[in-house]
């Protein structure tokens, strides 16, 4: 087992209804004004705007509303928010929504307490030194950002979307409520249950050894999902599938599942230029796209690590480690097909043209050292595209 650091500061408030004390528990931190940020306006349509404003207001809180962040939340959008945030004197930022409204809020957060451009951050050009607390409402189990210390956001003018990690934007409390997930309409549903399995997997399938303590917790996870998701699919309403999903969200990405272990974020590194060049690709069906023609490009270099993964998931027990390592590959297809997620580049409209642009930039012009199992140039990464693209 390798070293490390565990910090999951985040206090949860998990289970049915627990949104409605949101006033209860901000009035109890002392905070007296709080911008309330949230995306395109699902929870107005369900009714959960009025509900959170109004438990604010009865515990004497000010709200500040601001919304509109999109799936793929823009560094533009944000920055409007932190002015607003410094103008108003806001001492809680509170997102409502999934990934992209709490990253939005996270950006928001640490924009509104540093005197330097945001998008440095997001460059690795400079570290945060503060933040505005941030606090969450999650609606849709995916990014597991509820408490993770990462925010990705996307710069629309260089069309590059960048994640970068934090402490002072981990959220101080998140307040998970599977039922707030009935309503998602069931690709939402289907692309979060591919993002949770990949920040897992992303951890699992890593180079090292085993880590029985990890591995198993992982295993767990990874079997939950599988299992969860496709109750969640076939009856959106089934309470405790969805929360399943939402809990196995935030322990996906809390570092828990990864103790231990590396850590490589690669295919996660392929669909963020995916999906900051073609911004309509959602994070979860560009993961059901890239991760299996990576898996395809890699296996062999850890066949061990990917049989005992088909072994667990798909009782696939026949053949060498390398041929059951590539049935589980494709088993892993078939699954993100079964919940309707596209599993090729041109059912997101990606054409070939875009790949060595894409590669470009995730290498930097060649200029950044990408590892991950194999080391990656411009060269190969066109390769897993290409692979992501042939039938
Ligand atoms: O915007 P609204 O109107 O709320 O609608 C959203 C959006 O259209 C809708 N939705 C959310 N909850 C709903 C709902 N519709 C009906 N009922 C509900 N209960 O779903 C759509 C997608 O929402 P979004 O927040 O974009 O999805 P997700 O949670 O998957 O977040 C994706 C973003 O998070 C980033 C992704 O790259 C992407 O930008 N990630 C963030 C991570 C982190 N901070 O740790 C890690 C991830 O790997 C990921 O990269
Ligand atoms: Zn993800």
């Amino acid at each position: 087992m390798k070293s490390f650091t565990y910090y999951t500061p985040t206090k949860v408030f998990f289970g049915r209804e627990e949104y409605k004390r949101i006033g209860e528990i901000v009035e109890g931190y002392g905070f007296k004004k709080v911008m309330l940020h949230y995306g395109g306006g699902s929870i107005k349509k369900s009714g959960l705007f009025d509900i959170v404003a109004s438990s604010l207001k009865e515990h004497g809180i000010e709200v500040v509303e601001f919304g509109g962040a999109q799936p793929n939340p823009t560094l533009e959008h944000a920055t409007e928010g932190m002015k607003l945030c410094v103008k108003e004197g806001v001492d809680l930022v509170l997102a409502v929504g999934g990934g992209s409204a709490i990253d939005s809020a996270k950006t928001i957060a640490v924009g509104a307490k540093n005197d330097c451009d945001t998008w440095r951050f997001a460059m690795k050009e400079a570290e945060p030194k503060a933040a505005l607390p941030v606090a969450t409402i999650l609606t849709l189990a995916a990014t597991g950002s509820e408490m993770s210390a990462s925010a990705v956001i996307t710069n629309s003018e260089l069309g590059l979307k960048r994640g970068y990690n934090s402490d002072f934007h981990r959220p101080l409390f998140s307040i998970l409520c599977p039922e707030l997930t009935f309503t998602l309409p069931p690709y939402q549903t289907a692309c979060g249950i591919v993002d949770i399995m990949m920040h897992t997997l992303e951890r699992y399938l890593t180079r090292p050894g085993d880590v029985m303590i990890t591995d198993r917790m992982a295993e767990g996870v990874l079997t939950t999902v599988v299992d969860a998701g496709r109750r969640a699919m076939k009856n959106p309403e089934d309470y405790d599938a969805r929360a399943d999903l939402m809990w196995a969200g935030s322990l996906s990405h809390n570092d828990l599942t990864g103790s231990g272990r590396d850590f490589m974020m690669i295919s996660h590194q392929f669909e963020h230029e995916m999906s900051g060049m073609f911004p309509y690709v959602a994070h979860g069906a560009g993961l059901a796209v890239v991760f299996p023609a990576w898996a395809k490009y890699v296996y062999k270099k850890n066949a061990r690590r990917f049989a005992r993964l088909a072994e667990l998931l798909w009782s696939i027990t026949e053949g060498s480690d390398e041929e059951k390592a590539y049935k589980g590959i494709l088993a892993f297809e078939n699954f993100f097909r079964e919940l309707g997620m596209p599993v090729r580049m041109k059912e997101l409209n990606i054409p070939a043209s875009a790949f060595a642009p894409m590669a470009a930039k995730c290498t930097a012009n060649g200029t950044k050292k990408l590892n991950a199992i194999i080391d990656y140039t411009d060269k190969e990464i066109i390769e897993i595209f290409e692979l992501a693209d042939r039938d």
